[in-house]
């Protein structure tokens, strides 16, 4: 049985219009005014909405070993999360630490994930480590479908990697024709530092940004840009989150460097004096890179805008409050981290679009369809267009609600944007043409989802890559 989404109006990154949506098969079949349908054909009324293309979330941590736990959200209770707040595909970071074994990290998150999640969902491998056996399992990876990777500059002795295998996973990337995104912070000062503040006492979650200063981040934006040059691959920052560490990046994207910008939601809305609160309250807003004096917010906005800052993601990454308090004697066991994925497309809309002059071509385009151009989904997911997956959002900008950890679905006992208004929220979200919330309930498949599989070197993909360069 087919389904007609009836009367909404269309926004994707390019255009606006009136117009029916029909879908077939999982696809969208046709698209026009006062479509005829054949009997039977189920039917949402959109009148007074606005239908963007299901949202993207291109960064995200969902099963996650790390610091001493593991992340709270299993891949039921964040994939139904993601789509009530109208994200229909995430990218998960597949993030096996240095003395594990690669593939085997691989099969272990994708078991975790098959069957499990509501939405559709793809991934990228992390490469902790490179060795003699590094080269044949990351071809058999990318042959699997999963067409890009992540390197952490951070994090030294459990995810980061030296310079050497920075550049050897790069010289790889570039011979496959794959994308590798990077956590760019130089980890030797950021231990150090972290040294320096114990040592005088200073163990307090107020002290985590004074240990990662926004040179630490710009030097590691810079050193990744540099390697990219160097061995002609393509990159893509991950959580960019300071004026310096953008500098950085503009000016490797302004000497033709391959190199896309992704920021997240904490670091446009959140500054440094939330991790300043006292005790618990403080630790539950520690990430890395951390969150900023506040000079640099509308820094971020202003090159969201511009789209020097290519995509807006989460790093959707939560630890309840026992979790935090794993850190309580020093700031540098406080478990990394601040849940989004759930509030990112509402809390943009109301921010960004509402409130902030954030243009709705943009927002879709960073929220979605440039995320889908650059890892290899698009033209299947990230537009609304004929052949392309039903993953629509019904959004109801006349919506208003407060977000709070009382409501939430992620599975978390409190929610770092606890309070924020949103004006707007999605009324029904479709994945493959079939309804999975409706007004802020989740009332489909709870396996639905399937992992999107990639292609490196796809005509598509390059295409895109290079409009992408070129609009900018
Ligand atoms: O603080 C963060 N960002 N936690 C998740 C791991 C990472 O660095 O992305
Ligand atoms: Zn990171
Ligand atoms: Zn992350």
């Amino acid at each position: 049985m087919g389904l007609l989404i009836r009367g909404g109006e269309i926004v994707t990154a390019e255009s606006r219009s009136r117009a029916d949506i029909f879908i077939e098969d999982e696809t969208i079949s046709r698209i026009g005014l006062n479509l005829d349908v054949p009997a039977g054909t189920e039917i949402i009324d959109a009148g007074g909405k606005l239908i963007f293309p299901g949202f993207i979330d291109p960064h995200v941590h969902i099963h996650l070993p790390f610091m001493a736990t593991f992340a709270k959200d299993t891949h039921a209770t964040a994939s139904k999360a993601a789509l009530i707040g109208g994200t229909t595909t995430f990218i998960e970071m597949v993030c096996p630490s240095r003395n594990e074994d690669a593939l085997e990290g691989y099969n272990v998150w994708k078991q975790k994930a098959e069957g499990n999640s509501a939405c559709d969902y793809a991934f990228h491998m992390a490469v902790t480590r490179y060795d003699a056996t590094t080269e044949a399992q990351l071809r058999e990876i990318v042959a699997d479908g999963t067409a890009s990777f992540k390197i952490f500059l951070a994090y030294k002795n459990f995810f980061g990697v030296t310079d050497e295998e920075m550049f050897n996973t790069l010289t790889l990337a570039a011979s496959l024709g794959v994308i590798t995104t990077a956590h760019c912070e130089n980890a030797e000062l950021v231990g150090q530092l972290q040294q320096l503040l114990i040592a005088e006492g200073k163990t307090g979650p107020e002290w985590h940004e004074p240990s990662r200063p926004e040179a630490v981040e710009a030097e590691g934006t810079s050193r990744f840009a540099t390697f990219l040059e160097q061995t002609g691959a393509t990159g893509y920052v991950v959580h960019l989150s300071c004026a310096p560490a953008l500098r950085a990046a503009v000016e490797a994207k302004m000497r033709g460097v391959k190199l896309f910008v992704e920021s997240v939601l904490p670091h446009f809305l959140l500054d440094k004096t939330y991790a300043e609160r006292a005790g618990v309250e403080g630790m539950k807003h520690i990430m890395s890179p951390p969150l900023r004096d506040k000079r640099n917010l509308p820094v971020l906005w202003t090159a969201l805008k511009a789209g020097l800052i290519d995509t807006v993601g989460t790093d959707h990454c939560p630890f309840d409050t026992e979790q935090k308090l794993l850190g309580a004697q020093a700031f540098t066991q406080i478990p990394n981290g601040i849940p989004g994925l759930e509030d990112r497309v509402n809390l943009i809309y109301t921010y960004g679009v509402k409130r902030g002059g954030l243009d709705l071509h943009r927002f879709v385009d960073a929220l979605s369809t440039r995320a889908a151009k650059l890892f290899g989904l698009f033209p299947r997911k990230g537009t609304i267009a004929v052949g392309s997956d039903a993953d629509l959002v019904v959004y109801d900008t006349e919506y208003r609600g407060t977000i709070s950890a009382a409501t939430q679905h992620t599975n978390n006992d409190y929610n770092g944007f606890e309070g924020f208004a949103i004006e707007g929220r999605p009324s029904v979200v479709t994945v493959r043409g079939k309804a999975q919330v409706r007004d802020g309930v989740f009332v489909g498949e709870p396996g639905r989802g399937r992992m999107i599989r990639r292609k490196p070197h796809s005509a598509a993909h390059q295409v895109a890559q290079q409009e992408v360069a070129h609009a900018r």
